[in-house]
């Protein structure tokens, strides 16, 4: 069966802090307002996301690669950051089994181990260069922009390695960019290193489901023609105009009025299910740098996304959840489903605390405590939701991912900004030049260096 998308909670009056009647009331209107406003921007071309799971040729791309090198790697490293490398990581801890990276080959069915750096830390760098057999090694250099500071940061030492170790740089790289702009793609011409597209018009964050996510995937053996299929019936389902019907639109429209009409500006994404730990982050990713923005005629929006994961955060966040300030949503992803799911033995009957968990199974026992938190949260007026899936497996993710895909185009239109670009990170970047000496950033340099100057009366130590 297809998400299903459970609001009850998220309404007032029955619960206290949620979306207030009159707004919800009135949603539909302003739904069918946003609905035409992200057509027309469909129409103008700019949100190619929603065209990637008819896309063949681009599939096509990933997995004939992956295929051709099957068997010839022990090893797949991303070099990638935001965008380039949170949608891998996301896809292998949803698709692969805990620990997977650990098997020997044999029992990954010969399919590669996948590794992703995404910072500059030279700790881990070194640390993982130090153990690969270079030999054996495939890098993934993932950059729709093609320089991207730390990313060509990475790639240059790893070019350098593989040049040291004699090793066929068309054979050991593959480059992952935009099909014109950028510095990777006249280096894949001049030298001859394969490149597969990202197309112009996506985004790195939404580009999960190009060859920046599909190429990884694909190397270790997950099924992308599952995933592009779940987005597809997603990005259809998401189509219709009618909110009470589009799970986008829904998700989109709670979030922001409970962001606006009920203060509750921080949105939990919760999944109980550890596979989900790592999807958590990408969207937190997807929802901060699309909508924290300038409005066109000043003054600040953008709610503030967290990951959590249940049941361990119950240990931890939930007390906030429950009794600290009421300006949070929570949306917990249930899980029907469970592989490996274990019967929990009944060793002592006798002893109270033990004794209920007996004959029930690990699985059981994480669904119910996410429904307890779900109804406590509610019970103390908190605003919550529930996204329930049959199983964690392709098609639910590839429908998870275009859901909030989607929704953050919907939030866009509502926020009133660009969910598209990030014009924050680009102050940084210029200073970062600056400090680097890139040429060109001279006027960085200049404006950095009116900056306050550290102060010693305000530093300690
Ligand atoms: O969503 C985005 O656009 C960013 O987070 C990018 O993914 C990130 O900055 C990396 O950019 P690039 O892929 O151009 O190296």
């Amino acid at each position: 069966m297809a998400l299903r998308l459970d609001y009850t909670n998220m309404l007032a009056p029955a619960v206290a802090h949620g979306v207030p009647a009159d707004a919800w009331r009135t949603a539909a209107a302003e739904f069918t307002r946003v609905q035409a406003a992200v057509a027309a921007q469909r129409d103008s071309g700019v949100l190619g996301f929603l065209d990637l799971p008819g896309n063949t040729t681009l599939r096509a791309q990933s997995q004939r690669f992956a295929d051709s090198r099957r068997g010839n790697f022990d090893e797949v490293v991303v070099l990638g950051i935001g965008g380039s490398a949170l949608g891998p990581v996301a896809l292998r801890t949803a698709l692969r089994r805990p620990y997977w990276n650990l098997l020997d080959a044999r029992r990954r069915g010969d399919f590669p181990r996948l590794h992703v750096l995404d910072n500059v830390d030279p700790r881990t760098i070194t640390a993982l260069l130090a153990e690969l057999d270079l030999a054996r090694t495939l890098f993934i250099i993932t950059s729709k922009s093609g320089g991207t500071a730390e990313t060509m940061a990475q790639y240059l030492i790893v070019h350098d390695r593989l040049q040291a170790a004699g090793l066929d740089r068309t054979r050991h790289l593959v480059f992952v960019t935009d099909p014109r702009q950028g510095a990777l793609r006249p280096i894949a011409e001049r030298e001859g290193i394969p490149a597969l597209d990202i197309p112009s018009n996506v985004g790195g964050r939404f580009s999960v489901l190009t060859p920046v996510g599909m190429l990884p995937a694909a190397l270790i053996g997950i099924d992308i023609a599952g995933l592009l299929a779940g987005a597809g019936a997603m990005a259809e389902r998401c189509a219709t105009p009618e909110l009470a019907k589009n799970p986008a639109g829904a998700y989109a429209l709670l979030q922001w009025l409970a962001d606006t009409r009920a203060g509750a500006h921080i949105h939990v994404m919760m999944p109980y299910a550890d596979a989900l730990r790592d999807f958590a982050a990408w969207f937190v990713q997807l929802w901060a740098e699309s909508l924290g923005k300038i409005l066109p005629a000043g003054g600040s929006v953008g709610p503030t996304p967290l990951a959590a994961l249940g049941a361990t955060d119950q240990h931890s966040q939930v007390q906030l959840f429950m009794e600290g300030p009421p300006d949070k949503t929570v949306t917990f992803i249930g899980v029907a489903d469970r592989e490996g799911d274990l019967l929990i033995p009944n060793a002592y009957p006798d002893v109270k605390d033990l004794s209920y968990l007996g004959g029930k199974s690990l699985g059981q026992l994480l669904d119910i405590e996410r429904r307890a938190t779900a109804g406590a949260l509610a019970k103390r007026g908190r605003p919550n939701m529930t996204m329930a899936l049959d199983r964690v497996d392709a098609a639910h993710i590839g429908e998870l991912i275009m859901l909030l895909e989607i929704a953050t185009i919907y939030a866009g239109a509502l926020y009133g900004v660009d969910p598209l670009n990030q014009p924050g990170v680009e102050l940084g970047k210029q200073f970062t030049y600056a400090m680097m000496g890139r040429p060109g950033s001279e006027a960085a340099r200049r404006e950095w260096d009116t900056l306050p100057q550290p102060d010693s009366r305000h530093i300690i130590g």
